[in-house]
């Protein structure tokens, strides 16, 4: 399998996660691309979905699938989303297309958390891939300072990008990531960051991955 065979292959495995007749959590990304198109085959079987993005929102109802506010819901079932690099403990890395917010939130307001992923995402220790953090544009130099003095690394602004929330996107470098809860906690306690992208704290609790020979399941 090739890795668009990959991202396909776990969104039709996380199919089997979906509870009938619940509010479903779908993320952003190629890949929860991947399972909106299959969520589609079977829109009738559930309630309806809350978005952790503005763009998976239009794609979830150009196929007539419904689309609630998370303040309209009473709770969600199962939240199935990609990742930009995962551990083995289910730690991961996510925002790299800039929904980090919302996707926490509404993982945060989920029974479960199903991610899907193909294996190129997974790796000994997070990382590599550039730590999104979405901050308060007036704070972007405090913020800046703060995460180079009390966790390293080479804060970069991503250019000419506005999150769904109005606010921007500084992408960590050169991290190594020894300790994610830690760093997710520090940087939780940066006053300026809205959110980082490490979903440690609470991380997934299953990861669908879509290796060459078929999907393996981790928990
Ligand atoms: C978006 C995300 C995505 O889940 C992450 O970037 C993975 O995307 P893809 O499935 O396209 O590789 O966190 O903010």
């Amino acid at each position: 399998m090739n890795q668009d065979e990959m991202k396909q292959a776990v969104a039709r495995a996380a199919i089997e996660y979906v509870v009938p007749g619940t509010i479903i959590g779908v993320g952003t990304g190629s890949t929860a691309n991947c399972f909106i198109d299959e969520l589609a085959k079977i829109k009738g079987k559930i309630e309806g979905t809350v978005a952790s993005s503005v763009a998976s929102a239009e794609r979830l109802k150009g196929h007539g699938i419904p689309v609630f506010d998370l303040n309209a819901v009473d709770g969600i079932s199962v939240y199935i989303d990609g990742a930009d690099e995962t551990n083995k403990h289910l730690h991961l890395v996510k925002g790299g297309g800039g929904a980090l917010t919302r996707e926490k939130i509404v993982a945060a307001a989920s029974d479960k958390f199903v991610c899907i992923a193909d294996e190129s995402k997974l790796v000994d220790r997070l990382g590599k891939f550039p730590l999104p953090v979405e901050v308060i544009p007036m704070a972007r130099s405090l913020v800046a300072r703060e995460i180079i003095k009390k966790i390293g690394g080479e804060p970069v602004l991503r250019e000419g990008f506005t999150t769904d929330n109005g606010n921007i996107i500084l992408d960590i470098h050169n991290l190594d990531i020894m300790e994610p809860v830690k760093t997710e906690e520090i940087l939780n306690g940066i006053t300026g960051v809205v959110t980082n992208g490490l979903f440690a704290i609470k991380p997934a609790n299953i990861l669908l991955l879509g290796c060459q020979d078929g999907v393996r399941t981790l928990e």
